[in-house]
């Protein structure tokens, strides 16, 4: 971490010739269960990882704003009175949708200072890990203490997602952010996408001899467009014709009746997110009663789910959890949004190189594209780093 902080410092420092006043992080995540729970208003729990992306910023005396990333030899320059969504692309929408959300969450824009900020990371993008809520949610603590703003996290978990609604144009939930934002190492973050009271609750990964092995399919995916949207709206037409407001208001008791009203596919989406909400509240009381090895049948059983039901799973992904499921993984599941990125893997340490092995040679088998293998823990959410 101190090592991409220095890197950070040292690209400011090249790029605006000054030091930065300081330097924040804030963590990818992986979500350990419960997927498209949380724009149903249900219940998710992720963790922060130990690959975060970082800031280094130094407020400026007009009211300009200029952000550089380790990524492009690209200046982005604007006047703070000309942040709109409107006026937002590329990459820069992240760093940018912040500044303007954080003025529409009550921050007096008008008032503020410009700001120069360059932008490093460890977390691998596009493969599911929510490089995107991590530029987001280091730009938001970053910002929130050199503006004196006083949001806490609650409100930068909306701040990021609203960003991501309007400036990236992605209808994502509320989870990547809070999981950023709220995550403690060792655990995960159990969390009520309805009411946002979150728990964090021991994992005892390491202590249970496991690991948690992140398959990367390096199969990309975007969710401003395609399948993201129309699986939510899918959801909003089932709790629609189910006639409640979300699908948070039914549960696995409910399915019976869902049949009888929904078409066949819609009917498959809404059991998804209905069994989903339940596995996440048995995985939660399942890793307290009987710790972390006892919840891969869960994990799994999700991805079952995902690749029938919801049907946002990729062959890639499918051949993942079959091949780390065949070689001994306690569990295994795609992570996040779906269409691509990664699946995760809970193995035993002892057996780690054993399901890695079979996991590239049945990639290869099928002439897919290697994966990229690396194993993650529970880490902090965001904060200053120097
Ligand atoms: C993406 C979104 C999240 C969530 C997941 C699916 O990561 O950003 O809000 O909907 O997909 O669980």
């Amino acid at each position: 971490m101190s090592e991409l902080s220095s890197r950070a410092r040292a690209g400011f420092t090249e790029r605006f010739s000054r030091e930065p006043s300081g330097v924040w992080r804030a963590p990818g995540r992986v979500n350990l269960i419960g997927e498209h729970t949380d724009y149903n208003d249900g219940f998710v729990f992720p963790f922060a990882i130990d690959r975060s992306t970082v800031v280094a910023l130094a407020p400026r005396d007009d009211r300009t704003i200029q952000i550089t990333t380790a990524y492009t030899d690209d200046i982005v320059r604007i006047g703070l009175d000309d942040v709109t969504p409107a006026a937002l692309s590329g990459w820069s929408a992240y760093p940018l949708g912040v500044v303007w959300a954080l003025g529409e969450f009550g921050a007096d824009l008008a008032a503020a200072r410009g700001f120069d900020a360059h932008i490093d990371s460890d977390v691998p993008i596009g493969a599911g890990l929510s490089s995107s809520a991590a530029i987001e949610c280091a730009v938001s603590v970053a910002l929130t203490e050199v503006w004196d703003l006083g949001f806490d996290r609650e409100r930068l978990a909306r701040v990021g997602q609203l960003a991501e609604n309007k400036a990236v144009g992605a209808p994502t939930g509320i989870m990547d952010q809070s999981a950023s934002l709220l995550g403690r190492a060792d655990a995960a973050v159990f969390l009520d996408c309805r009411s946002l009271d979150a728990e964090v609750i021991p994992l005892g990964f390491d202590a249970a001899g496991l690991v948690l092995l992140i398959i990367n399919t390096r199969v990309s995916h975007a969710h401003a467009t395609g399948g993201y949207a129309d699986r939510r709206a899918s959801c909003e037409r089932g709790a629609r014709e189910m006639g409640v407001s979300s699908l948070r208001d039914l549960d696995v008791d409910d399915l019976d009746r869902a049949a009888q009203v929904l078409d066949e596919e819609t009917f498959r989406r809404v059991r998804h997110i209905l069994t989903e909400n339940q596995r996440v509240l048995d995985t939660v009381r399942t890793l307290r009663l009987e710790g972390p090895e006892a919840i891969g049948d869960l994990l799994t059983a999700s991805h079952v789910s995902m690749r029938d039901d919801f049907e946002i799973s990729v062959p890639e992904l499918d051949v993942a959890v079959e091949a780390a499921g065949a070689a001994g993984a306690v569990g295994a599941r795609m992570t996040g949004g779906g269409f691509g990125g990664a699946a995760i893997a809970l193995v035993r340490a002892s057996e780690l190189p054993v399901v890695a092995d079979a996991v590239t040679a049945a990639f290869a088998a099928r002439g897919f594209r290697e994966p990229e293998l690396f194993t993650v823990t529970a880490a902090d959410g965001a904060s200053r780093l120097d």
